[in-house]
């Protein structure tokens, strides 16, 4: 994984910006992501926050998944990672709900001339039982908050668990529950209910998704039957969510001193618990085979 990120294929953005999970826009739509997909990258890929939290995630991609292992990626967006991944030779099986995103992502890997270690599908990950049986990966990958959008993670982890080989790795980073950011920007414009807006029973209504917010702790006890938690990291305790990109694009001193924090802030998995995402990795455990229900067993 020699490439950085301003090796980063970079596809021109459309002229009108919308900014990525504005949850103020609660009208129901389908395909809740396709029309964010033109400017996803300019709102957020390609900023300077963007780009210092996903180099942060490469840093454990290169750790976590090796050449020439097969990877599925849930909800992959316009395919950054996907392209990242391939360039260094890990084989990836890119799948989103959205076909404007996997369009995007499509027209990257064919940029990043990496198209042919990439398999593009347009699935939503409740579906994942859909692969041939049999069809096992290396990992699972799932980057910024695609996992929150899934209504039942529980499910979902015994989809994923059913794909994976044992010791198999998991990369996901999940948006957290509390964002001191989030709840510091919104109480200085005054925007009190949209300040707490992720401590919501049952989550946020956004475009026809319910958008969901567990805690690390949480996470941890909804893998557990089938994998193992090896990490807890936070990702986004000093640097601010994509909504204050623009602000910090235009404070370089500060986007250097808070990347820089942020960095530091990786040995702590108790600030996993207070940032705007966390990044979990775990293993698949071995399938435990059912009891025998024998005589002596059952006494
Ligand atoms: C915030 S974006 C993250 C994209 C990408 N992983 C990245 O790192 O930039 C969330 C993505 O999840 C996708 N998504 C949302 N719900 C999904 C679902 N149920 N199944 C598959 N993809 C989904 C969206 O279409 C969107 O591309």
């Amino acid at each position: 994984m020699g490439a950085t990120a301003s090796n980063a294929v970079v596809v021109p953005p459309p002229a009108t910006l919308h900014p990525i999970l504005d949850l103020e826009e609660d009208n129901l739509r389908d395909g809740a992501f396709d029309d964010t997909a033109g400017t996803y990258d300019a709102t957020f890929t390609d900023t300077k926050v963007g780009r210092a939290l996903r180099e942060i995630v490469w840093s454990r991609l290169e750790q976590v998944f090796r050449p020439s292992q097969r990877i599925l990626e849930l909800g992959c967006g316009t395919g950054e990672d996907a392209v990242r991944l391939a360039s260094s030779g890990v084989r990836v099986v890119a799948t989103d709900s959205s076909s404007q995103m996997i369009q995007m992502a499509r027209r990257k890997a064919r940029i990043g001339n990496c198209q042919e270690r990439i398999e593009f599908r347009c699935l939503a990950m409740e579906a994942i039982g859909s692969f041939a049986e049999g069809d096992v990966f290396d990992g699972v990958l799932s980057n910024f908050g695609a996992v929150n959008c899934v209504q039942d993670l529980q499910a979902l982890v015994a989809d994923v668990a059913e794909r994976l080989a044992p010791g198999a790795p998991l990369l996901w980073v999940v948006m957290g529950r509390h964002a001191p950011w989030e709840w510091l920007w919104y109480l200085m414009r005054g925007r009190w209910r949209k300040a707490w807006r992720r401590l919501r029973p049952g989550g946020i209504k956004w475009r026809g998704l319910t958008i969901s917010y567990p805690t690390p702790a949480q996470m941890r006890s909804l893998l557990r039957p089938h994998f193992a938690v090896t990490r807890l990291a936070p990702l986004g305790v000093a640097l601010p969510p994509s909504y204050a990109a623009a602000w910090l694009d235009r404070s370089p001193f500060a986007a250097r001193v808070l990347t820089r924090l942020e960095r530091w802030a990786q040995r702590s998995n108790m600030l996993a618990s207070w940032s705007d995402h966390f990044i979990v990795e775990a293993v698949r455990l071995a399938r435990c085979s059912a009891p025998v229900n024998t005589p002596a067993s059952a006494a």
